[in-house]
């Protein structure tokens, strides 16, 4: 997937890029699921990584976490060659099911991101409640952190998974798919969360996402996926009819209306034969 730079400058181009990926293909199962992949990601960004099914989105963050290694190329995390188990990443995956009759409690679950990534001793109780508290109310999540996470809606858990993933105060943050299945309330709130942290605490977030409409307004970038290919720029650069169809090689419509865009194609319709 060749990505191009629609713009030379990042968005929020400051201090040294958190992630830089270099020509970077991917091969899995023989055959490349990213290819020639360039872009770097600077501290306050707010990258939206779109694309459909089976695009390679989930295996791009596989790759900066470094569960699946480049067959060419080279990736860069905080200026140093990527590692695995980088503790300044925070990954919420993309499918997460809780078993129903666990009693495992919200404020359990995001209590598990300090034991279980931490290296050395554990933090006293009292550090670690005090920690789980902040981050809890960071989220927006302390009013039902003490119910059995698995009796909580799907926006509940995923502020929770959010809140786990910021516990060990990582400077990246990759999110799979955190909006799949969610309400259009729900969904406005878990991007409101996330646009807040990251400005807040200057740390990047990539959000996977189908739909560029739930992130118009907060992201500053979005890397666009389809058919091995893709292109880096803001949404304004990226999310237009030439550039779209140039990406997924046939014609593509961008049409905008009243705040949101859609993204339509006649390959989109199905056809059913008797
Ligand atoms: N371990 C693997 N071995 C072989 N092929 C794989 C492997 N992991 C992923 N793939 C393939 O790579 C492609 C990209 O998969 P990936 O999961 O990254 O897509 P995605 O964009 O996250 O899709 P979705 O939107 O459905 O989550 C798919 O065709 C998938 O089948
Ligand atoms: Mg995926």
């Amino acid at each position: 997937m060749a990505v191009r730079e629609a713009q030379q400058q990042p968005a929020l181009a400051q201090d040294r890029p958190i992630v830089e990926v270099e020509n970077v293909t991917v091969r899995l199962g023989g055959r490349p699921v990213l290819n020639d992949l360039s872009f770097a990601i600077y501290p306050g960004d707010f990258v939206g990584l779109i694309g459909p099914n089976g695009a390679g989105k989930t295996t791009l963050l596989r790759l900066l976490l470094g569960l699946v290694p480049p067959s060419n190329g080279t990736v860069s995390l905080f200026g140093h060659p990527l590692t695995r188990g980088n503790h300044r990443v925070g990954y919420v995956p993309q499918h997460q099911t809780f078993d129903e009759t666990s009693p495992l409690r919200g404020r359990d679950m995001v209590a598990l991101g300090i034991d279980g990534f931490r290296l050395g001793l554990p933090l006293p109780s009292q550090e670690k409640t005090a920690k789980v508290n902040r981050v809890l109310r960071e989220v927006g999540a302390d009013a039902y952190a003490d119910s059995p996470i698995a009796r909580l809606s799907g926006g509940e858990q995923q502020r929770l998974m959010l809140a786990q993933a910021l516990i060990g105060d990582p400077d990246l943050l990759l999110l799979d798919e955190p909006l799949a299945n969610l309400d259009i309330r729900s969904r406005r709130d878990v991007v409101n969360i996330v646009c807040s942290v990251v400005r807040q605490r200057n740390i990047a977030v990539i959000l996977v996402a189908h739909d560029v409409n739930p992130l118009l307004g907060s992201m500053d970038k979005v890397i666009y996926l389809a058919h091995g290919r893709g292109v880096i720029g803001t949404p304004d650069e990226v999310v237009q009819t030439d550039v779209l169809t140039r990406l997924f090689g046939f014609p593509v419509d961008v049409i905008r209306a009243q705040g949101h865009i859609l993204v339509t194609s006649a390959e989109e319709g199905g056809e059913c034969h008797a």
